[in-house]
């Protein structure tokens, strides 16, 4: 029935026309003027929609999720502020609408839209124009999801730890959230939201918003998010889920099978909490919960506000990569609470969070840990900053991005990550660690619950914090320059050194494996020979990394295994352990660790582990024919963002 509406009127269709031909064609500073009339949103990008002019202040959701034809079926209800418009336009990305209509709910009145033509890079999706009159204020869309919805992960339960029920969950950031509800989809915009979701019996629902601890009778839960948030931290979770309490404002959600293993590894979740919070300010969301999902999770974690999303790669057993915790509870005032206006300006979200999540691991477990931690980071940046300054995209070493007409997944980079913390780093370093969280703290204050771009935050850096210290610090030359300056906080860690050097020693031949110690024995003038063995607890997860980065890439294949047979790298359990052994084996050549691999890669789905081996393989044919078999075998068990990820990765020519 839409179709047809929709095909019989031509006077709207015209006014569509005109639309495409203002908006996509004249020069973007006339919206940013118009923006700059009705609210502190500017252009973005990476949205079609017109918050400008009309914007959403709250959204009522309907969803029903069925699992038999993974299919979300959901009404939008878009209270809105309306500057006197006649067209609303929202995103979306194949998503089916069925009607629009306008008015309260049970008041409603059916009412004309067009689809925009899909993007012809596919990123965007489409804009959908909705005919309002100047005076409305509530927008209603009927709409299912499709199987190309790409926010969705359907999983069977094959998939989930319990093996009996299936899982469902989406990812929204940076700009998916459209393809499962349509809504305008820009992170310069903020809205309340609340839902109501039915679901199948045995199945409970969670989202960014309250969240039920138990389950009701009808499968109907309702859930509420009262404080405004950008589009991107719309989420929803639904499987056969525990509760688990970690502290009087936190907890854990996640399969009964799981629970244990979390509650053991994210024990430290309520000191983490205390330790953000005096830093930089009371915790604003009320409630923290992490909720575990199956390991088809594109990310490690994901900060949807009230809720945590995390991959199970971070239940190490040994609680060693909790750091990952720490950054997700940092984006609550990071990103969550100050946004990114545009992911151009992205850094202000990850950089601030990684420079936040290092200093409450240093509260907790000391500056040593968290040294070896930052050194493991800056080491990642410099890989980083050698395979973009030899990219297409040279400029994308600056902070501050153009990613107009690509996709903003190109400026989620290390740059933003760790360039922007040692930007912050560097900061303190001069200004002095006290004034610099005085400074953040006021910053977190002044920006809360709204969105900055990074003219607003060197504006602000400089009034605040340059000029009343009289100090010349190269600012501008962080944000808009290519590379690191050379005024770059530079970390030293005698921890590190000491297994870089272990490391050293190994690949000259020494036997690190039996250390000979000579011990003195009392009374006697002779000392007694004591051989220690090497024990993998000797040094922490970020150390054996440390480690594995300071081997040559053309490591004879024989002093691996030697590694493998001591030590057992290959099948440490330890995801970052792991991922880091077999990119390096893949480089070397020893082909043994190819079963591991496998295994691996058939069971973990989080992009950042896939694409550094499926780098590494696609090096050489042989090795790609062997990662095209085993992608087309793996990514079933893969969300759209590392399918896509992996597929451009191993079809790019
Ligand atoms: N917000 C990000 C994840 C993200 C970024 C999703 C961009 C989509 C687009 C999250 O906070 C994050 O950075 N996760 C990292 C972990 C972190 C410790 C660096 C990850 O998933 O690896
Ligand atoms: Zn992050």
């Amino acid at each position: 029935m839409s179709t047809a509406r929709i095909l019989s009127i031509s006077a709207f269709k015209l006014l569509f026309v005109l639309f495409l031909f203002s908006a996509c064609s004249e020069s973007q500073q006339k919206k940013v003027n118009q923006a700059d009339q009705f609210s502190d949103s500017t252009f973005d990008n990476h949205s079609y929609s017109n918050i400008h002019r009309i914007k959403t202040k709250h959204l009522a959701l309907e969803l029903d999720v069925n699992f038999e034809n993974k299919t979300v079926y959901g009404i939008a209800r878009h209270e809105m502020i309306n500057s006197g418009t006649d067209t609303a336009i929202f995103d979306i990305k194949s998503l089916d609408i069925q009607k629009i209509t306008i008015g309260q709910k049970g008041h409603e009145k059916e009412t004309d839209f067009v689809i925009g033509p899909w993007d012809k890079d596919s990123i965007m999706g489409q804009p959908l124009m909705v005919k309002i009159d100047p005076k409305t204020s509530f927008i209603n869309i009927y709409y299912k999801t499709t199987e190309n919805t790409e926010a969705l992960d359907w999983l069977n339960p094959e998939l989930t730890s319990g093996k009996q029920h299936p899982f469902m969950y989406t990812q929204g950031e940076a700009i998916l959230t459209r393809s499962w509800i349509p809504l305008q989809d820009s992170p310069a915009n903020r809205l309340t939201y609340s839902a109501t979701v039915h679901v199948p019996e045995g199945m409970l629902p969670v989202m960014s918003a309250s969240n039920p601890q138990k389950r009701e009778s009808d499968n109907t839960y309702d859930f509420k998010m009262d404080q405004p948030i950008p589009s991107y931290l719309i989420a929803i979770a639904v499987g056969n889920l525990s509760y688990r309490k970690l502290g009087n404002n936190c907890g854990i959600y996640a399969e009964p099978e799981l629970i244990e293993a979390c509650a053991y590894e994210f024990v430290d979740l309520p000191k983490m909490i205390t330790a953000a919070e005096s830093l930089y300010g009371k915790y604003q969301w009320e409630q923290y919960d992490l909720i575990v999902l199956p390991y088809s999770f594109p990310f490690g974690g994901m900060e949807n506000p009230r809720l945590t999303f995390v991959n199970p790669t971070v239940l190490a057993g040994d609680r060693s990569l909790v750091s990952l915790i720490a950054h997700e509870l940092a984006h609550s005032w990071s990103g969550n609470l100050v946004t990114n206006r545009s992911w151009d300006d992205f850094w202000l979200n990850e950089g601030f969070t990684v420079y936040f999540e290092n200093r409450i691991m240093e509260s907790l477990y000391g500056k040593e840990i968290a040294d070896i931690l930052a050194k493991i980071e800056f080491q990642e940046l410099q890989d980083e900053l050698e395979f973009i300054g030899e990219s297409d995209h040279p400029e994308d070493t600056k902070l501050k991005l153009k990613l107009s007409g690509r996709n903003p997944d190109d400026g989620m980079t290390d740059i933003a990550y760790i360039k922007g913390a040692f930007f912050l780093k560097t900061l303190e370093r001069d200004l002095g660690r006290e004034r610099f969280d005085t400074f953040l703290r006021s910053y977190f204050k002044t920006y809360s619950f709204k969105t900055v771009n990074s003219e607003i935050f060197l504006d602000y850096l400089k009034k605040n914090l340059l000029e009343p210290n009289e100090s010349d610090f190269n600012a501008e030359e962080w944000i808009y320059k290519e590379g690191i300056p050379k005024n770059c906080y530079a970390i030293r860690s005698p921890r590190m050194q000491r297994v870089q050097w272990l490391a050293k020693r190994f690949t000259k031949g020494e036997d690190i494996f039996n250390e000979v110690k000579w011990i003195k024995i009392k009374g006697k003038k002779k000392r007694k020979k004591q051989i220690i063995k090497l024990d993998r607890n000797k040094y922490i997860t970020q150390e054996w990394q440390a480690f594995i980065r300071e081997l040559p890439e053309d490591i004879d294949p024989k002093l691996m295994k030697k590694l493998d047979t001591e030590l057992n790298f290959r099948d440490w359990g330890n995801s970052e352990i792991m991922c880091e052994w077999y990119v390096l084996g893949i480089k070397a050549g020893y082909f043994e660790l190819r079963p591991s691999i496998e295994k691996f890669l058939n069971k973990v789905g989080r992009r950042k582990y896939l694409m550094p081996i499926y780098t590494a393989l696609s090096k050489d044919a042989e090795n790609l024919k062997w990662a095209q078999q085993v992608f087309e075998r793996a990514k079933g068990h893969y969300h759209f963002v590392s399918k896509s990820s992996v597929d451009a990765l191993l079809y790019k020519n």
